[in-house]
């Protein structure tokens, strides 16, 4: 949520400030700024709506200068137009933010008691009216941005640039992330290393509560009471070139087509397919003596957690508590040193994700973290990294790390039910010859959808509501296929689990609201088939989702049935997610939506 970025350069800045915005324009996008200062003036260009808004007043505007900073906003205090949008000026300082400063109301009530006169409705104003209030008391630049950094309370990641230093751009982590970037006689502040990929690949990550002073010759870092600390340089995997759409059209439909590849990739980290067994090289969990596992995450990387579930009881026979991370870390569940925790998030920095991981860790638990960018806060925060390896995934709506998380799992299922003993050296081989097989089916099948999903997915552009049902693991893929949806297209949906309809939702079928029923022709179809004939009984229409002996034993009447090749259980979550994806997928682009930035969501969610 919200990307900064700032450049203590040697040329001028504006241009390359908003080409690392164009990077972090994932976390957010509903205004951005720019500030720069030139001959000793600083002065700022901001823009509501997507950043070539920003793009078009610079060029009619363009501001000079080497040294600046920059912001792409998710709101959250105060509407998203050219006022609230960052940076914000206040008596020489300019300050851009990333989360939420959660005692503002009270510290702004302080400073208009003071005379302080506010412009905007955002909590990070108060920020900027502080540190003018510090520097009006006779504090200099760095300890005025102490004794704001002692006052404010939240989840922040802050860039400050004063007006009468023009060398220099100091920032703060408490919460969200935000990376230093060395380069020759310049230095680089910003949100991600990806953003600042094109000026340096050497890189030094805040932890939380530290403070940074960046200037030509390098940077201090600093506790919040300025003792100074060391944090390590390292070189950043990520490179510029990977943000780009290619020959597709949006960033999500290529990471559709992408999976194939990169579970591959993935796949190989884990598995071996000369022996066709698990790889065993990260003993920080040993799964053989567990009693248990605690999971969670949010929203797509919740339902892969969920699918895991499934796999580890049933393969490992290890139990799975696991919940949406805003509840668990709430909840406060009895966890006992004999239960691991695993934490699944595909940019590693989900504010709720970590602080469930730092309870589970408080209790003493090993933590395991499954996640896309192995730099995050959460992989640096675990004792054990199972990363991914999907590559950036840069449309909003999660595709390619979903079923990256999921063949992880899959991986990890397999080893715990190894090491616990409930499968054989023969079930090991059986499992891992199905994912390996897994990548030339995903392939085959997306060559295969295309046309005819695209077709059906003008009719579901029609409706205004669609119900998802499976069991088993499919009923979580009900659950992200409702997801992925209703955050693209706006249409709302719904999962159930199949045996759930007559609990409460059938009550809603009729013609108006077609049926999802994503059934392979596994344990559960016969079941799923009788919730599907109480669906046809009411006049619902039914897109069936199935394999091929699914299609041939079903004689129910459908408005369309998608059949995909007959696959192994372990790998159909894998599979039947495609179809998913490219239903949604294809649904947005004919209601015209914006795919790869729906309205009001953010890639990287760091605030709670
Ligand atoms: C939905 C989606 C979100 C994320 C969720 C967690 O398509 O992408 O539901 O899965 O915000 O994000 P991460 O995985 O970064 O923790």
């Amino acid at each position: 949520m919200c990307g900064i970025v700032g450049i203590v350069g040697n040329k001028p800045v504006a241009e390359r400030l908003v080409d690392a915005l164009k990077r972090l324009e994932y976390r957010g996008y509903d205004s951005a700024g720019v500030a720069t200062i030139n001959a000793g003036r600083m002065d700022r260009r901001r823009a509501e709506g997507k950043l070539f808004n920003l793009e078009k007043r610079l060029s009619e505007e363009p501001l000079p200068g080497t040294t600046g900073i920059a912001h792409t906003r998710w709101a959250t205090h105060g509407v998203p137009n050219e006022t609230n949008a960052h940076p914000h000026f206040v008596e020489g300082v300019a300050v851009v933010h990333n989360g939420i400063i959660e005692n503002f109301s009270e510290l702004k009530d302080e400073l208009i008691a003071d005379g302080a006169i506010f412009n905007t409705q955002t909590d990070t104003e108060v920020v900027a009216h502080l540190l003018a209030k510090y520097r009006r008391d006779g504090l200099d630049n760095k300890a005025a941005m102490l004794a704001m950094l002692n006052r404010v309370t939240g989840a922040y990641a802050l860039v400050v640039m004063y007006q009468d230093d023009p060398d220099t751009i100091m920032a703060a982590r408490s919460g969200p992330p935000l990376a230093v970037g060395f380069g020759k006689g310049e230095m680089f502040l910003g949100s991600d290393a990806i953003a600042l990929a094109p000026f340096t690949n050497e890189i030094a990550y805040l932890v939380d509560g530290d403070c940074a002073v960046i200037h030509h010759g390098g940077a201090e870092i600093m506790d919040f009471a300025g003792k100074p600390v060391e944090r390590p340089h390292q070189i950043s995997q990520a490179s510029a070139f990977m943000v780009d759409k290619g020959n597709y059209r949006h960033f999500m439909q290529k990471e559709i087509y992408e999976q194939p590849e990169v579970i591959a990739h993935a796949l190989s980290h884990y598995v071996d397919f000369s022996s066709y067994t698990v790889r065993e090289d990260n003993d920080a969990i040993d799964f053989a003596k567990l009693r248990g596992l605690a999971v969670s995450a949010c929203g797509t990387a919740y339902l892969s957690g969920l699918i895991g579930k499934y796999w580890f009881e049933r393969y490992a026979r290890l139990p799975v508590e696991i919940d949406v991370a805003s509840e668990f870390r709430y909840r406060e569940m009895p966890l006992s040193q004999d239960q691991a925790a695993l934490f699944i998030s595909q940019s590693g920095e989900t504010a709720d994700t970590l602080a469930s991981l730092r309870y589970c860790k408080d209790a003493g638990l090993k933590i395991g973290a499954v996640v896309n960018v192995k730099e995050s806060t959460i992989a640096r925060e675990s004792d054990a990294i199972f990363p991914i390896l999907a590559g950036p995934e840069i449309g909003v709506a999660s595709t390619k790390a979903f079923t990256c998380q999921l063949a992880v799992l899959a991986a990890l299922a397999i080893r715990a039910g190894r090491a616990r003993g409930h499968l054989s050296a023969a079930d090991e081989k059986t499992m891992v010859r199905q994912l390996a097989e897994m990548p030339r089916i995903m392939s085959s099948v997306l060559n295969s959808l295309q046309t005819k999903v695209e077709a059906l997915s003008r009719d579901l552009s029609k409706f205004k509501d669609v119900l998802y049902l499976g069991r088993g693991t499919s009923y979580p893929l009900a659950l992200e296929g409702a997801l992925k949806l209703k955050e693209i297209s706006y249409i709302h949906a719904e999962g159930y689990a199949a045996g759930e309809l007559k609990h409460g939702p059938i009550a809603l079928i009729d013609e108006n609201m077609p049926v999802i029923v994503i059934a392979p022709h596994d344990r559960f179809y016969e079941k799923t088939i009788s919730n599907m004939q109480e669906v046809a009984a009411r006049g619902g229409r039914i897109i069936f989702v199935t394999d091929v002996k699914g299609a041939a034993a079903s004689k129910l009447p459908t408005m369309e049935t998608i059949v995909l090749p007959n696959v192994p259980e372990l790998i159909s979550p894998m599979v039947f997610s495609l179809p998913i994806q490219l239903l949604a997928y294809h649904t947005a682009v004919f209601m015209g939506t914006d795919v790869d930035q729906p309205r009001n969501l953010a890639k990287s969610v760091t605030v709670e």
